[in-house]
């Protein structure tokens, strides 16, 4: 289901973007994953979430060159920082190597990849000193739950915080216990992360032959993949960033903007896959 998706600092997105962990890393499927990420964006994913851990640069040098035809200012580029980098004798070196490889001035938003020994307060005094340079636009976090993300907004400038990107998807909820409220309560839109269940096969497979999953996918006659895609991109104040590297791929999940699953459907995939009754802890990949 299509919808925009509003940042505290008032830039909206597209519920669906672009993820690219592990894009760039096989020199093999170069041109591929050039014409799959132009192929989406072309199809309005132009918001593209990359990192500088990803191919340790690598991922932001293919996103460089696929975004190089187009004109900045319909693109919004994601990147992140290691944490290990987010303090103030690192990060302003790691921002310039990021914006050089991606051939840009200015990136939309800058996370804080995970939480890592930096102060919180000395990673947000930078990422306002970033902002005032003009290196970056606004800047969020990732892998934040309740207790971070309330720490961080009580800090000096932490209320500027866009995003946590976090991971979600059917088959892991535990977000819908307390944080998806809270940061909908606070306005913050959450940036939801292996939303195709790309990183636990076991878990992935067993979804694949659930029967209320496979009844709803043929009553829409989309793939099972592309059902999960639906479920994410159905939720309020959520943006997935699945990765796909193939174009083919590519266009079946931009078609998802097209697909709304009707309240009955959503109540069968709550019976068959819920919500966890009590706090569980963040999941991370
Ligand atoms: N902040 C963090 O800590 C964090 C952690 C993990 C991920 N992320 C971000 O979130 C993005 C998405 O997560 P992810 O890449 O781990 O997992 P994902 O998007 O859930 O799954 C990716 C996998 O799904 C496949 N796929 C995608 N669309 C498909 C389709 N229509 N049909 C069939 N297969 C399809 C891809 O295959 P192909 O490649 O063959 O197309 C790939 O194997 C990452 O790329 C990254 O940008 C952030």
């Amino acid at each position: 289901m299509k919808q925009q998706i509003q940042f505290p600092d008032g830039q909206t997105v597209l519920n669906l973007g672009q993820g690219t962990w592990r894009l760039g890393e096989d020199t093999s499927k170069h041109n591929q994953e050039i014409t799959a990420l132009r192929s989406g964006i072309d199809r309005g994913l132009t918001l593209i979430d990359t990192a500088e851990m990803y191919g340790e640069g690598q991922s932001e040098k293919l996103v460089g060159e696929a975004i190089s035809t187009y004109n900045r200012e319909d693109l919004f580029l994601v990147s992140k920082v290691y944490p290990h980098h987010a303090g103030k004798s690192d990060i302003f070196d790691a921002c310039d190597r990021t914006l050089e490889r991606l051939g840009i001035e200015t990136l939309d938003l800058y996370l804080l990849h995970w939480r890592g020994r930096v102060p919180l307060q000395e990673t947000v005094d930078c990422f306002e000193e970033l902002k005032r340079q003009g290196k970056i636009k606004n800047w969020g976090v990732s892998n934040f739950d309740l207790e971070d993300m309330q720490e961080l907004l009580a800090l000096e400038g932490g209320e500027n915080c866009q995003t946590n990107q976090v991971l979600y998807h059917l088959a892991s909820r535990g977000t819908e216990v307390v944080l998806q409220d809270y940061l909908k309560e606070k306005g913050i839109p959450m940036m939801a992360y292996c939303p195709v269940i790309g990183q636990e096969p076991d878990l992935k497979e067993r979804v694949y032959n659930d029967s209320t999953v496979k009844k709803i996918a043929d009553a829409h006659e989309i793939s099972i993949i592309q059902l999960l895609l639906a479920f994410v991109m159905q939720q309020d104040n959520v943006i997935a960033i699945p990765k796909a590297s193939s174009e083919e791929h590519v266009q079946l999940n931009a078609d998802v903007l097209d697909v709304t699953l009707p309240e009955e459907e959503l109540n069968q995939l709550d019976a068959a896959f819920p919500v966890p009754d009590h706090r569980v802890p963040l999941s991370i990949q």
